[in-house]
């Protein structure tokens, strides 16, 4: 038997791919910024054993029909809301995604997003590049405190916890609220299971970390915003389709909240002239979260690992199926 085809849906650096290379027979999408057009990967799926894809193909039940070989999809994300995981257990196909390797990146970037958005960062930082500073003033460009302020973070899984330790470090009351409630991490980062209308009410931060379900499609909607302090800032690292966009705009535009960060957007890339983009209360990011260098790497890696797992043998090393 040959080696397995690996069809990977965007060019990867060479010297990531080389201890593999005994292994596999790679095929790959030449694009560097640019995804594989959908007619190239169904024809690739059909002689692929494995393919390492990224959040930006959707894997459905088309491509699964289309594969005849395939036995397994290393998705190049924690988040895995791009592939039909019923489809993939119906054909026998096992997927799997890159949890813990992006952890404290992307809450690293969080909080970045967080603390831009509390103290106007991009606002003054083009203030100063527009040559408007010609004078300081006691309210040019204040903010918002960070330090001794109240998060609420939605959703409180690896990601969340990571926020929760760095918040901690900023003196800040941690509420969150998580579809079960996590008495360990109550413990031991001595953070607050609250009712996600209470934690609306209550935080001066709300930031988003829910995975995208049939459950939390939208659940930032007109009402969220409205049970939110009119001081609040919104922030956004998980999926933007966990986000209403026009009631988020509302919200804004009528002062419901003070301001929001998102680095995830419902349609992605979002259009540039998408009105939240020209709102000077919202930052907003290219879908960055996990963008490190180190990490990029290490989830690709993690990915080539869980590849060479399944055609060994073995279990793979992170399984969502
Ligand atoms: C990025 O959004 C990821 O899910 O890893």
């Amino acid at each position: 038997m040959g080696k397995p085809v690996i069809y990977i849906t965007r060019k990867i650096p060479d010297d990531i791919l080389q201890p593999y290379q005994d292994s596999f027979n790679f095929r790959m999408w030449a694009g560097v910024d640019v995804p594989v057009p959908r007619d190239v990967l169904l024809r690739e799926a059909a002689s692929a054993d494995g393919i390492l894809c990224l959040l930006t193909e959707k894997v459905n039940r088309e491509v699964f029909a289309a594969a005849n070989n395939l036995k397994i999809v290393a998705n190049m994300a924690v988040g895995y809301d791009n592939i039909d995981v019923d489809a993939a257990r119906e054909h026998n196909v096992v997927v799997t995604n890159t949890p813990d390797v992006l952890t404290e990146t992307t809450a690293d970037l969080t909080f970045a997003l967080l603390m831009a958005a509390a103290r106007r960062i991009v606002e003054a930082e083009k203030y100063i590049s527009d040559d408007r500073w010609k004078h300081w003033s006691p309210y040019l460009l204040a903010g918002s405190d960070v330090h001794g302020k109240k998060i609420g973070i939605v959703g409180m899984g690896r990601i969340g916890e990571a926020v929760a330790r760095r918040a901690k470090g900023f003196g800040m009351t941690i509420l969150y609220h998580n579809r079960s409630r996590k008495n360990q991490t109550e413990q031991e980062l001595g953070v607050f299971y609250t009712e996600f209308e209470e934690l609306l009410n209550k935080a001066d931060y709300v930031v988003s970390l829910v995975p995208m379900t049939d459950e939390t499609k939208k659940m930032f909607d007109r009402k969220a915003f409205q049970k939110m302090k009119s001081t609040a800032i919104f922030i956004n690292v998980s999926r933007g389709g966990v986000v209403d966009e026009g009631a988020l705009h509302d919200a804004l535009t009528e002062n419901e909240i003070r301001g929001a960060g998102l680095d995830v957007f419902e349609n992605e890339p979002i259009a540039a002239d998408h009105p939240l983009l020209q709102m000077q209360n919202v930052v907003c990011l290219p879908h960055i979260g996990s963008a490190s260098i180190e990490t990029r790497t290490k989830m690709l890696k993690l990915c080539l690992d869980n590849l060479a797992a399944v055609f060994d043998g073995d279990d793979p090393i992170t399984p969502v199926t």
